[in-house]
């Protein structure tokens, strides 16, 4: 006879197992990360999964709950004083006793905005880098004169199987104290990361210790976003976001990095202000989801290069002129302690690595997220700002670059551009024969009409045309004839509609006659097409790089790509031909990267490593970049042609 054969959901991994082996053991032979904080004792109750009943036959495997070990006392006193869900199971107290399948819960999903499809979960596996590890001591012995800390390792690495472990050095004066709090039973933390980096006890609790969080933050220049996480069940407790406050010393990056070298002492202003508002939030999301400071343990954060040096306190001068040299491109992990950030005097933080640098940890961390490099597929992702940046490639080979779009897409240096706020219109349609346009508008219900679309009329109380919009305007006004394949407004129309109206030597598409009065000008049309122009060109320099004439799959990061239609998108021609079916909005994709780095600290392994051969093109530099711009600045595009749009 053989021995039974298990299989751990979702990882897939399985493998044989003599009758009475124990499901956690199990597990961890096949490398399945499941949580144990008391290290089998039934008391912690992390180590929770569920077994799957029913006929796998794909897998030759009848799986069902009589397959393992029936509740023996500990699991039955765990089940009456803290309660076990239905179906759930300790793998600490429960042994194979057959085929079976075995879920272990995931708490973290993400989902992703799948764009004409339902929303797309997935689940990040955990391993994160910092377990907590309950441990039981024999009391002092005169004639064992080994240290109370040194004893406290030896039982670790019995009970754990860590070696060489570290002790964070503020833990010398504590350890006496709290092993005797403890009665001799402790819990500790420790931090386990990098191929080459030793264990370290990061902090320690007298007993049975059962919390351990983490925070995933996004430091973008207008915006920080983060997540409070349990690292023990990878539940995600709170989200939060606030504007990035360096913003009072510069709108965009540039003038930050101006504001540094004229100002003697802006680095630090800048340093403080932005660690300053993650320590707001990290007390905001604490207070949110009821966790005490102290219980955060690990953190990561994502940021393009100049958040990501100013964050870290490195003058970022360098970032601001040719050839743009980043201090340090590779991943970075340093005590909270030493960034100023408030959290367990033991916690971590992990910063990924940065690609270029116009090309921060946030496009690695997005580029982790959707994941060019696991793809057989052409996959691109792209994250378009006032910079937009670009990763394409599969799992041979990844090029990456950044292009400067410059701030139209956002609705800056638009005429009647806004901030996506009530009032702001937010979709277009214009009727090909009549030239009259139908708008949305946010805040104001027009869902009364047929199709969504109201009528222009003075009483609709517009106040703009909020940035993703702007793409939609101008590419209606391009399929209804208004303007032509080179940007051009068509003057001649003026006898046709009084939508056209002269405006000096160029004309205005009239789109809403109220106060205030909305038109598209010529030149709302050519920033928009010299932004477009910019992104395509980037992204075209990047598929000859690679050699190819078409993408497989498009990722659209961030708020640009969620508030966008692709469709016009590409009717504009900011985007390659694609099947539209595989063009995606995923959100921000930056913040879900960090999640996973903090989750799983094989997903840092891999984006290291995956950005260690990311091959990155200076745009500016590049010879074809001109000949490709100006093809661009057409719509869709002068040579490029785009079957997609076609069907
Ligand atoms: Fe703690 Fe199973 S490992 S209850």
């Amino acid at each position: 006879t053989t021995d039974p054969l298990v299989l751990f959901m979702p990882s897939g991994k399985r493998g044989r197992f003599a009758k009475g082996t124990v499901v956690l053991d199990a597990a961890r032979e096949l490398g399945v990360y499941v949580e144990s904080v008391c290290g089998g004792r039934a008391t912690c109750g992390r180590c929770q999964v569920i077994v799957q009943e029913g006929n796998f036959a794909k897998h030759g495997i009848t799986s069902a709950n009589d397959h393992l070990s029936a509740r023996g006392a500990k699991e039955e006193r765990y089940e009456r004083v803290r309660g076990l869900a239905d179906g759930r199971r300790l793998s600490c107290s429960s042994t194979i006793e057959g085929d079976l399948v075995i879920d272990v819960p995931q708490d973290t999903v993400i989902n992703a905005q799948v764009v004409r499809k339902a929303a797309l979960d997935r689940v990040i596996e955990r391993n994160p880098a910092v377990q907590l590890c309950y441990v039981e001591l024999d009391e002092p012995d005169m004639h064992k004169p080994l240290g109370d800390l040194d004893r406290l390792k030896k039982m670790l690495e019995q009970d754990w199987h860590y070696h060489d472990l570290q002790v964070a050095p503020h833990l010398l004066h504590e350890v006496q104290k709290i092993l005797r709090k403890g009665e001799w039973g402790v819990t500790a933390a420790i931090h386990r990361d990098g191929p080459t980096a030793r264990p370290t006890i990061i902090a320690l609790w007298p007993g049975l210790h059962n919390e351990a969080y983490g925070i995933a933050c996004d430091i973008g220049s207008t915006t920080i976003a983060m997540h409070l996480v349990s690292l023990l069940s990878g539940r995600i407790v709170a989200s939060s976001g606030a504007s990035n406050p360096q913003i009072r010393f510069g709108e965009d990056l540039m003038s930050r990095v101006s504001y540094v070298m004229m100002n003697p002492n802006g680095r630090e202003a800048m340093t403080t202000a932005v660690r300053e508002a993650a320590n707001e939030l990290i007390g905001k999301v604490c207070a949110e989801g009821d966790v005490a400071r102290d219980d955060i343990l690990d953190m990561v954060f994502v940021g393009n290069p100049i958040m990501h040096h100013l964050f870290l306190g490195i003058d970022p001068t360098e970032l601001g002129q040719a050839p743009f040299a980043l201090a340090v491109s590779g991943a970075v992990d340093v005590p909270a302690s030493t960034l100023d950030l408030s959290a367990n005097a033991g916690a971590r933080v992990y910063l990924l690595p940065c690609i270029a640098g116009h090309v921060g940890a946030d496009s690695a961390a997005a580029a982790l997220c959707e994941g060019p490099h696991r793809q057989d597929e052409m996959m691109m992702v792209v994250d378009v700002g006032t910079n937009a940046e670009i990763v394409l490639g599969n799992r041979d080979r990844v090029v990456a670059a950044s292009s400067p779009t410059g701030p139209a897409f956002e609705g800056a240096e638009i005429s009647s551009g806004q901030r996506a706020a009530p009032g702001a219109i937010e979709r277009v349609r214009i009727d090909k024969d009549t030239l009259e346009p139908r708008f949305k508008i946010i805040g104001v219900d027009t869902w009364s009409d047929e199709d969504g679309f109201a009528e222009a009329s003075a009483q609709l109380g517009v106040t703009g045309i909020c940035g993703s919009a702007i793409i939609e305007v101008i590419a209606e006004m391009y399929l209804s004839g208004v303007i032509s394949e080179d940007g051009v407004i068509d003057g001649a129309l003026a006898d046709k509609t009084p939508r056209i109206l002269q405006n000096g030597r160029t004309w205005s598409y009239l789109l809403h006659d109220g106060t205030p009065r909305i038109t598209v000008t010529q030149n709302d049309v050519r920033a928009i097409q010299l932004g477009k122009a910019a992104l395509y060109a980037g992204i075209k320099l990047l598929m000859e790089k690679l050699g190819i004439d078409h993408v497989d799959r498009i990722s659209l990061a961030g708020a640009f790509g969620t508030f966008i239609d692709p469709t016009y998108a590409m009717v504009l021609g900011l985007i390659p031909d694609c099947d539209l079916d595989k063009v995606k909005a995923v959100g921000n994709a930056a913040g879900h990267g960090a999640l996973m780095a903090l989750l799983n600290r094989d997903h840092r392994r891999e984006i290291e490593d995956t950005v260690t051969h990311i091959e990155k093109i200076e745009t500016a530099l590049e010879p074809n970049f001109q000949r490709i711009f100006i093809n661009a600045m057409a719509l869709p595009n002068k040579v490029d042609p785009f079957p997609f749009l076609a069907q």
